[in-house]
């Protein structure tokens, strides 16, 4: 199919729909950082004379073990992407038929795709407008007896505010999956984002701070979901795969006969990426604080919050909020195209809201024959059913990520910020 940004859906703000691998530096003028380099190549190269290409590896047991290590958690598998991870964690807790799952409207689809196919009903929540971070207060209005997991986003490497959701999760016994696909690296009061929760999740998806181009992994402490995940998605991995109890070991190594296995050439090219992630994070860490910083001076835009004791990884997005009555009523849009004129690659958020999309708002007959969780009682969603979260998407506007910028390159951004932000009022009048 042509993709050409006229043929793209609006809900998707005319964001790509198919996010590929970035090739070459994304941004040339603002960012020297190349993602893949003669290291990752030669890791390929090696393990595919040694054809070291299928199944438990020593290369993926040995990114399977530092993992663990990272993370805190007493297991790690390795999946071929974030979605199976996702699915994993969610078949691993027992989410099933005529379950809840709580999730954020605003996240990526692939949060909640994986509970949905296993039977369960979404329910969709808020987004703190600060953080654009779910919102604690509105998960737990949303519990009811069916509700069997929450799942909470670490979105372009903020943290969520985790002490109020583990106090729900406490209090009620609902497990909590933490989709970490932004946010390798990020840590929250002391702890890795992934261990908080019950089970946490990555993607290693090309464009993700970690990258095996294809890839994800699972992380947990519980031997059930472990054991779990490894019966759903790991079929005839037979090295590496020690399950702790004899629970299912009856089982293996077919398991349920699914396969999610990850290919071992995409986890030695992570397992070299991994090595590079503190300084991916420093790096990206120091230019966004330093545009962060000069924000305060300009009106109309502020930084995103992030929460006490958050230490943000990962880094996929960079949002700030853009406040129309502060730059005389100049909407955001317009906004982000006078960026945009002023050379620096600004956009709206690219995610739509997940109850937006007709596959939520109106049902779909998953499993045909009016079967399944979205059809049937399944009362869909409308406009104005999250009120907070629809008003703070409008406001959001991501500049570039730079991953090695040039030393000018925080200055440039800022520049151009400023340019439109103190422009504001001839904006509007040629807007009318
Ligand atoms: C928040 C979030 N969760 C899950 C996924 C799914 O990961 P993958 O594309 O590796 O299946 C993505 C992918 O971008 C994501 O952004």
């Amino acid at each position: 199919m042509d993709n050409k940004k006229s043929d793209r859906p609006a809900v998707l703000g005319g964001a790509p729909v198919f996010i590929q691998t970035v090739q070459e530096p994304q941004f040339p003028k603002l960012d020297k950082w190349k993602q893949m380099t003669e290291e990752e190549a030669q890791v390929a190269y090696d393990m595919t004379l040694r054809n070291e290409l299928s199944g438990g590896t020593p290369v993926v047991r040995e990114f399977e073990r530092q993992w663990r290590e990272m993370i805190g958690t007493k297991y790690a598998i390795t999946v071929m992407n974030g979605t199976a991870s996702l699915f994993s964690a969610y078949f691993g807790l027992g989410v099933g038929p005529g379950d809840e799952v709580i999730c954020p409207t605003y996240t990526w689809i692939c949060t909640i795709a994986p509970a949905i196919i296993l039977g369960a009903k979404p329910v969709f929540c808020e987004s703190d407008p600060e953080s654009a971070m779910v919102d604690p207060a509105d998960i737990r209005k949303r519990i009811t007896s069916k509700t069997s997991a929450i799942v909470v986003v670490h979105l372009w490497g903020n943290v969520c505010d985790m002490d109020p959701i583990m106090e729900i999760s406490k209090e009620t016994g609902i497990p909590v999956i933490e989709d970490c696909s932004h946010a390798h690296g990020a840590m929250y009061k002391g702890r890795p984002c992934g261990s908080i929760g019950h089970v946490g999740c990555w993607s290693l998806q090309g464009s993700k701070p970690v990258s095996a181009g294809e890839g994800g992994v699972i992380a947990t402490n519980d031997t059930e979901v472990f054991e779990r995940a490894c019966l759903i998605g790991q079929v005839n991995r037979i090295m590496g795969m020690d399950l702790v109890t004899e629970k299912y070991a009856k089982y293996q190594p077919l398991g349920t006969g699914m396969k999610f296995r990850a290919n071992p050439v995409g986890i030695g090219i992570a397992q070299v990426q991994l090595r590079k992630l503190k300084e991916l994070n420093d790096r990206r860490r120091k230019y966004i604080e330093e545009v962060e910083d000069g924000l305060e001076d300009i009106p109309g835009v502020k930084r995103i919050k992030v929460y006490d004791g958050a230490v943000r990884g990962g880094f996929y997005g960079f949002p700030i909020i853009h406040i129309p009555e502060e730059n005389n009523g100049l909407s955001t849009q317009e906004f982000v195209n006078a960026l945009q004129k002023e050379g620096l690659p600004a956009h709206l958020s690219g995610y739509p809201l997940l109850h937006r999309l007709p596959i939520f708002a109106e049902g779909f007959d998953l499993f045909t024959k009016n079967r399944g969780p979205l059809c049937g009682d399944y009362q869909g969603y409308k406009e104005g059913d999250f009120p907070k979260t629809e008003e703070m998407i409008k406001h959001l506007v991501f500049l570039p990520v730079l991953s090695d910028p040039v030393p000018e390159a925080s200055e440039l951004v800022l520049e151009a910020i400023r340019k439109v932000a103190y422009n504001a009022s001839e904006l509007v009048q040629q807007q009318a």
